[in-house]
């Protein structure tokens, strides 16, 4: 059966048929069989009860969730004791477990029902997913549990069941894929049994069809599943592409007279906030391919003037530091000096022993780097220093 699309629809979706009756079959079967039937918030239609879990379950597991869940209620037995109560009492309940946003728009939430809907919740989805802290997913979850409302979750644990069962190979994060990944939900709802229904697809992901240890042998999708047949269960879905790193460079000076090297305090914000480091070159720019172009004398000259009269300078190997984020390519250069300005090592600059570079707050690169040209060049001898 083809589903209409609406004629505002954006080209390209919602023309596929995703209906297939044995999905929801199958799934309702199994749940039934071999689901959970005993956790506390289930074989209930009180939408309290079932909201509240639906909240601390959210980025949270069932076995974190149950302590705080019974302790909850204890304190908070009623939708509107809990929105008469302070939200400082509703904070330190909530304390440990997390994700705290969640605890004061439960508060939020809990006055809101009260004043809007006269402490009934409402079963339609729709109207659920505009209170404060019920996203799309969380909203048909409470529905389906407390009213029986046929509506479409999506979360994690689905993402991860659809992309293997359906074999989908793109990133279930990006905006298409979701957006499908909704359509496909909505089509596969069964006519009747949306709890067990909702319910199956919660506990397959959670106990079968898990991230890392996938128990395909007792899974009942296993005979239609994609992934399975085709051998890439452990590749879907598939995961976040990763954004090629920023590169950036940075042409650092090891200045170094009389046994001692020029250090230079960082400014208090930025990568190494206020850490020690060397001097680096300004207005130093580097080509497209990562290699740093030879050291322009000019500049190189002025950027050391003020700390005296060069004596050698040298380029040393690259060094690449990988952050987070970023991959920092520092170019050392080497300057020995013949003689020291009178007035260097002052203000955020100061003059460090060699022998003390080990144990100084340096950053672990530049530390390495220092050490290692310290350690070769600056020998006993003072060659260099
Ligand atoms: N995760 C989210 N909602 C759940 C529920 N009702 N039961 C078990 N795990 C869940």
């Amino acid at each position: 059966m083809k589903r209409l699309t609406h004629p505002l629809a954006p080209a390209g979706s919602g023309d596929t048929d995703y209906s297939d009756p044995t999905f929801s079959a199958t799934l309702i079967a199994w749940q039934q069989q071999h689901g959970r039937h005993t956790l506390p918030w289930q074989n209930t239609r009180n939408a309290y009860l079932v909201w509240l879990s639906e909240i601390m379950l959210q980025q949270t597991q069932v076995s974190a969730v149950l302590g705080y869940y019974a302790r909850f209620l204890e304190r908070f037995p009623t939708l509107q004791s809990l929105a008469e109560a302070p939200v400082e009492d509703v904070m330190a309940q909530w304390s440990g477990l997390g994700y705290y946003t969640r605890a004061r728009n439960l508060h939020k939430c809990a006055q809101q029902v009260v004043a809007q809907y006269g402490g009934v919740f409402p079963s339609d989805p729709v109207l659920l997913a505009e209170l404060p802290g019920i996203g799309r997913s969380t909203a048909a979850a409470i529905a389906a549990f407390s009213s029986g409302t046929r509506a479409a979750i999506m979360d994690g644990n689905v993402k991860r069941v659809f992309a293997r069962v359906f074999g989908i190979d793109t990133f279930p994060g990006e905006k298409k894929t979701e957006a499908a990944m909704w359509r496909r939900a909505e089509a596969l709802l069964p006519e009747a049994g949306i709890e067990s229904y909702t319910q199956g697809l919660m506990d397959m992901g959670a106990t079968l069809c898990t991230r890392s240890s996938p128990d395909c042998g007792r899974c009942p999708m296993q005979p239609r599943c994609v992934a399975h047949a085709t051998d890439r269960v452990k590749d879907l879905p598939v995961r976040k592409p990763k954004k090629a790193s920023p590169e950036k460079h940075a042409v650092m000076l090891a200045i170094v007279h009389g046994g001692q090297v020029l250090l230079e305090q960082r400014p208090p914000t930025g990568i190494w906030g206020g850490l020690l480091s060397l001097p680096e070159l300004d207005g130093h720019t580097p080509a497209e391919d990562d290699d740093i172009p030879p050291v322009d004398d000019t500049l190189l000259l002025a950027a050391v003037q003020p700390f005296g009269v060069i004596d050698t300078h040298e380029r040393l190997l690259n060094v690449t530091h990988v952050f987070t984020h970023y991959k920092l390519h520092i170019a050392p250069l080497l300057v020995t000096l013949r003689q020291r300005a009178a007035f260097a090592g002052e203000g955020r600059y100061q003059w460090l022993d060699a022998a003390r570079v080990g144990d100084a707050a340096l950053p672990a690169p530049v530390k390495k780097l220092l050490l290692d040209v310290l350690g070769d060049a600056g020998d006993s001898q003072g060659r260099l220093l």
